[in-house]
């Protein structure tokens, strides 16, 4: 990816510092920057997801069915990562994500961070960590 370089990746986002360059520069590699317009819904609750995302542009909202209505979870902002539940565990998204005003992106593709993970456990662990912090976040946020 021409645009985005390894070193500023790690500026925006905390978890390419448990990387080293040669890990960020593979993972770029094989990643995409895409840009949205308010409103563009990333990932969809209840669906296979097989991207993680970077956010480095704009904010995100992070929303959840709550008995036939969509909760709001968190608002996550540029430098935040996410995707990540359904890209690791394997399951389907657990919250929809949409853009709040325009957006950038980095997506990268499962097999591109099942790949660099393998050889990062240090930022396997803090990924899953994340998403177990997360769910337990959104599960609270749900029954309040
Ligand atoms: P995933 O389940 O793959 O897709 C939806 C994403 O929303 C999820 O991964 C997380 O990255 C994100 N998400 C879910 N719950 C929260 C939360 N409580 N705070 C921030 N982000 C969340």
């Amino acid at each position: 990816m021409s645009d985005v370089s390894g070193n500023q990746l790690a500026k925006v986002s905390k978890l390419f510092e448990a990387l080293d360059e040669a890990g960020r520069h593979k993972l770029l590699g094989l990643a995409k920057k895409t840009r949205h317009p308010d409103g563009f819904v990333i990932c969809q609750e209840g669906e296979v997801g097989d991207e993680f995302y970077v956010l480095v542009a704009g904010r995100v909202r992070v929303s959840a069915d709550d008995l036939g209505e969509s909760k709001e979870i968190a608002v996550l902002e540029k430098g935040a990562f996410f995707g990540e539940m359904a890209v690791l565990n394997h399951e389907k998204r657990s919250a929809t994500v949409t853009a709040l005003g325009e957006i950038e992106l980095v997506r990268f593709p499962r097999a591109a961070v099942d790949q660099v993970l393998a050889e990062y456990p240090a930022a396997k662990e803090m990924l899953s960590k994340v998403g177990v912090m997360r769910s337990e976040e959104a599960l609270a946020k749900l029954m309040s």
